[in-house]
C-alpha cells in the first residue's frame, strides 16, 4: 500500500467523522480500478494516462491519484498547476503532464522543479521554459499539444513540424510526447489521427523522436479503437461516469465511484393544497410527509432538478418537490419511515438516480454534473468496502 493511503485515519475514525457530516461523497476506489482494467482490456494494454483535471471530476484527485499509481499508472494529466502541486504536495512522485498556460517566471521555475511535463505550443512558453531549465540546471520534459482540427488550443498541424524542431533544438527542453484532442465529428476524426501520424513520419525522417503520441480520451476509447496510438488519455469514464447514453452498450462495463449522501435535517407533515418553496413551485395533492435535506446547487445538486429531481430513500426512489435551493432540496418522504438524521442518496451508483440519469434529468452532462460537486465536501474513500481516506477540507473542522 502506498504511503498515502499508510498515513490516514483508521476506519473506525472516519465512519465516526462521518456520523457527524449533513452530506459527503463515498468513492469506491475499487470501481476506478474496474474501470481501469476496461479501459486496457479495450485497448490492447496501452498505457492508460488517466486525465484527472477537475479534481478528477469531482471525485478527488489525491487520493483518486494515489490509488490508480497502485493499478500500475505511471503518469496523469491535470489541467492546472495547482492540482500538479497537490500531488506533490501529497508525496505522489508520479509523472505528470500539465496542460495549464504558464504566465509567471515562478510557475515557470516550479514546473521545472517539480518534474512537471508541461504542454508547449507557443514560441515564447517554449523559450521561458528553456530558460527556467538552465538556470535550474534541467532538461525540463514537454509535450508538444498539436490543434489538429478542433480549434481550441496547439501549434496548428501543418506548422508542428517546424515548431518540433525548434523545441528539439533547446538544450533544456526534453520532447517526451506530442498529443491531440479528438474533435469528436466522424468525418474529422479520422484525418486528425493521420495528421499526428505525418508528423511523427517526418519528425522521424528529420531524426526526431517525437515519443509518445497520444489522442484518445473517453469517446474514443468507447467509439474509435484507431485512435488509441502509443496511450490513451480517458478521464469522465475512469470515475465510472458514461459521458453519452450512447457510451453504454459498448461492450465496456463501467462502475460508477461515486455515491453523494446527505442527511435530512427537518421533517413535516403538510395538508393536502399546502405550497411549498419558492413562487409555491410544489402545492401539495394530499397529505403528506416531507423532508428538508441539506444540500443545494451550491453543492453541486443542480438546481435543474427542480420539480424533477429523484433521490434515493432506503430502497425507494422519491420525488424532489419544488424549488433546488442554494442550501437546500425537499423531499417526498409520504410512505417511508424516514426522520432527521438519516441518509438520503441524491446520486446512486445504480438506477435510477445514477449519475447517467441524474445529469440527463437535469439537462446537463455527467461531466457538468462531477465537476460541479464542491471542492470542500467530505471525501470519504473505499477498498473492500472499508473506509481508507477522507477529505475533509472544510474551513471549521
Ligand atoms: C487534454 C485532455 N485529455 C484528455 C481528456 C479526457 O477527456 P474525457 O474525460 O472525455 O475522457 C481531456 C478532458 O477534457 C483533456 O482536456
Amino acid at each position: 500500500m502506498s504511503q498515502y493511503f499508510v498515513n490516514q485515519l483508521t476506519s473506525e475514525e472516519i465512519n465516526e467523522k462521518i456520523r457527524g457530516y449533513s452530506s459527503w461523497i463515498e468513492i469506491d476506489l475499487d470501481a476506478i480500478t474496474h474501470n481501469l482494467e476496461q479501459v486496457r482490456e479495450r485497448t490492447e494494454n496501452r498505457p492508460v494516462i488517466p486525465c484527472v483535471k477537475s479534481n478528477a471530476y469531482g471525485h478527488g484527485v489525491v487520493p483518486v491519484v494515489a490509488h490508480m499509481m497502485e493499478q500500475g499508472v505511471e503518469m496523469v494529466l491535470v489541467a492546472k498547476l495547482y492540482e500538479a502541486m497537490q500531488l506533490r504536495d501529497a508525496g505522489l512522485d508520479v509523472g505528470i503532464v500539465s496542460i495549464d498556460p504558464l504566465f509567471s517566471d515562478t510557475d515557470y521555475a516550479k514546473v521545472v522543479e517539480q518534474d512537471i511535463t508541461q504542454t508547449i505550443y507557443q514560441p515564447e512558453p517554449a523559450r521561458r521554459l528553456n530558460a527556467a531549465a538552465e538556470k535550474a540546471g534541467k532538461v525540463t520534459p514537454v509535450w508538444v499539444k498539436v490543434d489538429t482540427g478542433l480549434g481550441r488550443v496547439g501549434v496548428g498541424w501543418s506548422e508542428a513540424v517546424d515548431f518540433i524542431k525548434k523545441i528539439d533544438d533547446y538544450p533544456h527542453l526534453g520532447l517526451t510526447g506530442i498529443f491531440s484532442t479528438m474533435s469528436e465529428a466522424d468525418e474529422l476524426d479520422r484525418k486528425q489521427v493521420q495528421r499526428i501520424l505525418d508528423i511523427e513520419k517526418e519528425c522521424k525522417k528529420q531524426g526526431i523522436d517525437v515519443g509518445v503520441k497520444s489522442i484518445a480520451s473517453s469517446n474514443a476509447v468507447f467509439h474509435k479503437p484507431y485512435t488509441y496510438l502509443d496511450a490513451t488519455r480517458p478521464g469522465l469514464m475512469l470515475m465510472g461516469f458514461y459521458p453519452e447514453d450512447d457510451d453504454t452498450g459498448q461492450g465496456i462495463e463501467l462502475k460508477q465511484s461515486l455515491c453523494w449522501k446527505a442527511r435530512i435535517e427537518h421533517v413535516k407533515w403538510i395538508e393536502e393544497g399546502e405550497a411549498l418553496t419558492y413562487s409555491r413551485r410544489f402545492v401539495a395533492p394530499k397529505r403528506m410527509k416531507v423532508g428538508t435535506v441539506h444540500i443545494g446547487y451550491y453543492d453541486g445538486f443542480p438546481r435543474g432538478l427542480t420539480k424533477k429531481g429523484k433521490v434515493r430513500v432506503g430502497d425507494q426512489i422519491k420525488d424532489v418537490l419544488g424549488t433546488v435551493s442554494v442550501n437546500h432540496f425537499l423531499v417526498d418522504l409520504t410512505d417511508t419511515d424516514h426522520e432527521i438524521g438519516d441518509v438520503v442518496e441524491a446520486i446512486s451508483r445504480e438506477g435510477e438516480n445514477n449519475a447517467l440519469n441524474v445529469a440527463n434529468l437535469a439537462g446537463i452532462m455527467t461531466y457538468s454534473l462531477g465537476n460541479g460537486l464542491h471542492m470542500l465536501l467530505p471525501r470519504v474513500y473505499y477498498r473492500n468496502g472499508k473506509s481508507v481516506a477522507l477529505t475533509s477540507p472544510r474551513l471549521v473542522e
